[in-house]
């Protein structure tokens, strides 16, 4: 059976994990809110996931909010050893269509605790500060993160939508072993980020890898998905897999079939003129 661990593996921090992660965020009710029509389906997603060798999930409490945190536990509590949980907080959901940015310490601390008592540990291996808050002095809500460790709550700090300016404010306050950008073929505005985690020796991990879907019509990816034999999402995946070895690519989807395809990717391995004619596609690539 192909698993997870033919991708070979990615530090984080002193943690090492296979190099595809899993989004658990797509198995929440629509918008991301709330129980999904079938819970037990979803749950089992996750557990087929660590049956095919994933043994790093991405999640935050601001899914559901806090439905995504209690499945996973459901799920897989106790979990199996090496599995590594990174979750994230300093975003509310005041209701389904809302994401606003909390990062008062204050906030982070009682954020950390509520992660805590719903996925069923005493640390988290894995805290990402969500997004930066534009009221809240970036270095204020490090430095809650950097106490959260301090006091053992916390194994690894990582970051979620920052800009190589932040990367380097943070890691000046406190190790930072992740940072989790949207990233994929057709949007590589953080590839100043990803280059920022190369130099650095930190995991990226790319968020929409398929574009949450819309890379999968690209043409370019259906042709070399139909040379190689592949699915567009498969050719998706080793495209990031490919870009860098820091990548740990973490796609999400409530879909069985899905999940086992998009773990196929491990073994997709594009020709250097395939890599480079996706590449070339029609990607937002910021001027450098
Ligand atoms: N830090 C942040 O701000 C942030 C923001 C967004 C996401 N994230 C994280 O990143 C993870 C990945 O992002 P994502 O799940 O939104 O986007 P994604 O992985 O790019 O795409 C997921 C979408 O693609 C579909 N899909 C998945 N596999 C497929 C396949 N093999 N064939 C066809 N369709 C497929 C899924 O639908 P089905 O369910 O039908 O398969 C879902 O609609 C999330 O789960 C979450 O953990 C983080």
């Amino acid at each position: 059976m192909l698993t997870t661990l033919d991708a070979g593996s990615i530090r984080l921090g002193d943690l090492g994990v296979h190099r595809l992660g899993f989004g658990a965020m797509r198995v929440c009710g629509p918008d991301v809110w709330g129980q999904p029509a079938d819970r037990a389906g979803a749950l089992q997603v996750l557990r087929r996931a660590v049956e095919l060798g994933v043994n790093f999930f991405d999640t935050s409490d601001a899914y559901g909010p806090h439905v995504n945190e209690e499945q996973i536990a459901a799920a897989l509590h106790p979990y199996p050893a090496g599995f590594v949980i990174g979750t994230k907080g300093g975003l509310l959901r005041p209701n389904r269509y809302a994401w606003n940015p909390d990062g008062q310490p204050g906030h982070l601390r009682r954020a950390l605790e509520g992660s805590l008592t719903r996925l069923r540990l005493e640390r988290i291996d894995l805290y990402q500060l969500h997004a930066p808050d534009p009221h809240v002095p970036f270095a204020e809500s490090v430095g809650a993160l950097a106490d959260l460790q301090r006091a053992g709550k916390i194994r690894h700090v990582g970051l979620s939508n920052v800009s190589v300016k932040q990367l380097e404010e943070a890691s000046r306050i406190i190790p930072i072993v992740s940072v989790q950008n949207e990233y994929n073929l057709g949007n590589r505005a953080s590839e100043d980020v990803l280059l920022a985690c190369e130099r650095m020796g930190i995991a990226f991990l790319p968020w929409y890898p398929l574009g949450a879907g819309g890379n999968l019509n690209l043409p370019i990816v259906k042709k070399v998905a139909v040379r190689h034999g592949a699915t567009p999402a498969q050719v998706l995946l080793a495209w990031l897999l490919a870009r860098s070895p820091m990548m740990l690519p973490i796609p999400g989807t409530g879909s069985i079939a899905h999940l086992e395809e998009n773990v196929g990717a491990v073994s997709v391995k594009l020709s250097a003129d395939q890599f480079a004619a996706l590449g070339r596609s029609g990607a937002r690539v910021p001027k450098r």
